[in-house]
């Protein structure tokens, strides 16, 4: 297992978890204004809560937690606070790190902090290890290479034979990179067992994001790129699976 080591920072009203493996980590970190302009936001695949920033200790990935829908507009970024255990960004810290455990291609998590800013609410955000070159596949050089997607097809059977459903499986959270493929923003995601089919969901939903995102490349490439990704899977699928 990875060393983890859980801080309880302002008493009882905040709880950041820390990678031991970088010093120094405080619950600053986790706000884009104490970087300055060391964050940038970025640019291209999320949905506005992301920064990239130059820190002492590398490249780093900074996400807030941002609601969606019609609450957005009056709480953009506090949620109901049911527990530290429960808050989206812990989960997804000791979520990243079991998934690294089984070596797995996701980000290092550098720390999560949860912070309680009212009666019932809570805000979350984590704070990531930049994947050096990695660009989100739509706008990757490579796109339209088969062999691209075959590779992924294989590294999706991979995590769903560990048991992870991906519950955001769309292209922008599948990045490339100069030393192969990773998925990233496991907001949600959980371990689950294989048997109980879910994995046609994450399929499903990334062929989706496939169509809007890819919509440049013509339908019938768009097709033989999927063909060649389900090759892949179904390759890479253990065989108790394929009975
Ligand atoms: N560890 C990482 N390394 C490189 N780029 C990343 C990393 N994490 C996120 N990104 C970039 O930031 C974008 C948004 O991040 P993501 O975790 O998907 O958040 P959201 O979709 O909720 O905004 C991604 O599409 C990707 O372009
Ligand atoms: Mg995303």
């Amino acid at each position: 297992m990875s060393g983890v080591t859980e801080h309880i920072v302002s008493g009882h009203r905040s709880l950041l978890l820390c990678n031991p493996a970088v010093d120094g980590v405080q619950a600053a970190w986790l706000e884009p204004q104490f970087w300055g302009e060391r964050a940038r936001p970025v640019a291209v695949g999320g949905r506005g809560g992301a920064f990239f920033v130059q820190a002492d200790a590398g490249e780093l990935v900074l996400r807030q937690y941002l609601r969606g829908g019609m609450m957005a507009r009056i709480m953009h970024r506090s949620y109901l606070f049911t527990g530290f255990n429960r808050c989206r960004s812990l989960r997804e810290f000791r979520l990243l790190q079991r998934l690294r455990d089984m070596h797995l291609p996701v980000p290092e998590p550098i720390a999560a902090l949860a912070e309680r800013d009212g009666l019932f609410t809570c805000r979350a955000a984590i704070l990531l290890r930049r994947i050096p070159g990695a660009v989100p596949l739509p706008v990757s050089p490579a796109v339209g290479d088969p062999e691209l997607w075959q590779r992924l097809g294989a590294l999706l059977a991979r995590f769903h034979a560990a048991g992870l459903d991906h519950v955001d499986l769309n292209c922008d959270n599948v990045l490339h990179a100069p030393e192969g493929i990773w998925l990233i923003d496991f907001d949600r995601c959980r371990l689950r067992h294989p048997a109980q089919r879910w994995q046609q969901a994450n399929l499903d939903r990334l062929q989706r994001s496939v169509a809007k995102r890819c919509h440049a490349l013509p339908a019938a490439q768009r097709r033989a790129l999927w063909a060649a990704l389900m090759q892949g899977y179904a390759a890479m699928k253990p065989d108790q699976e394929r009975q």
